[in-house]
């Protein structure tokens, strides 16, 4: 990274102290990369962060992750409000035992995928009410606990596509999905970044992990002063 790009990420860390920041994007974005990278950078400067990803981050979490994203039951299928209603009793599990306490405590906590990821996914991909499930989440997430910003990173579909072809592990099932269902998906976070502006940014992240990391740092550093 350049000098430059570092001691604007130095100014970015020390806004980010007890915040919730997402990072959420369609598979192949390269999310959990960028949180990797963010929670090393702030973990050297001595903040203290905790990082959590979805489904799972809980004893009970990652028993439901196995049965959404492992277990395939011959003959049935899992009715599309089910899935959702799986993705919010894990975060419910997830906040209450772990992401509160944590901000509680003076932490940031880091999030690699969260309510953005279900209103993507089950919502615009699978057609599960988009004002149903908001109001659902609101229930899960306490109001001073809803995240300061949620990060969407993406790129054109042809380059998640390629990314996700290349990955090395058998495909979970929800990646072993169509192409329209991802498409749907991309769709449903680019439409996040359009209604919430004030809580979403979209990050371009087509391009190297260097030049990700650069339009974070850029995109979140604008975001905080904005904000301010
Ligand atoms: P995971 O292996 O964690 O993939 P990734 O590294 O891409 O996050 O699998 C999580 C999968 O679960 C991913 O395909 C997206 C999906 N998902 C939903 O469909 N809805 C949700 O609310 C969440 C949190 C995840």
């Amino acid at each position: 990274m350049s000098p430059e790009i570092t001691l604007r990420l130095e100014e970015l860390i020390k806004k980010l102290r007890r915040k919730f920041i997402v990072f959420d994007g369609p598979d192949g974005c390269g999310k959990s990369t960028i949180r990797e990278w963010l929670t090393t950078s702030m973990t050297d400067l001595k903040m203290p962060v905790i990082t959590v990803r979805e489904p799972g981050g809980t004893g009970y979490g990652e028993a439901i992750r196995d049965v959404l994203l492992h277990r395939k039951i011959t003959g049935e299928h899992l009715d599309p409000s089910a899935e959702m209603l799986l993705f919010m009793a894990a975060r419910m599990q997830l906040m209450q035992k772990v992401i509160k306490p944590a901000l509680d405590s003076g932490n940031a906590v880091l999030s690699d995928r969260f309510v953005s990821s279900t209103l993507a996914y089950q919502c615009e991909g699978l057609g599960v009410p988009w004002d149903d499930t908001l109001n659902l989440a609101k229930l899960v997430i306490p109001a001073e606990y809803w995240p300061a910003c949620t990060v969407i990173l993406d790129a054109p579909q042809a380059v998640l596509n390629s990314r996700l072809s290349s990955k090395s592990t058998d495909r979970d099932r929800i990646e072993s999905r169509t192409d329209e269902f991802r498409e749907r998906v991309r769709f449903g976070y680019l439409k996040q970044a359009v209604l919430y502006p004030h809580h979403v940014i979209l990050v371009d992240a087509s391009g190297t992990v260097e030049e990700t990391k650069s339009n974070i740092v850029t995109g979140l550093s604008r975001f905080f002063r904005e904000k301010i």
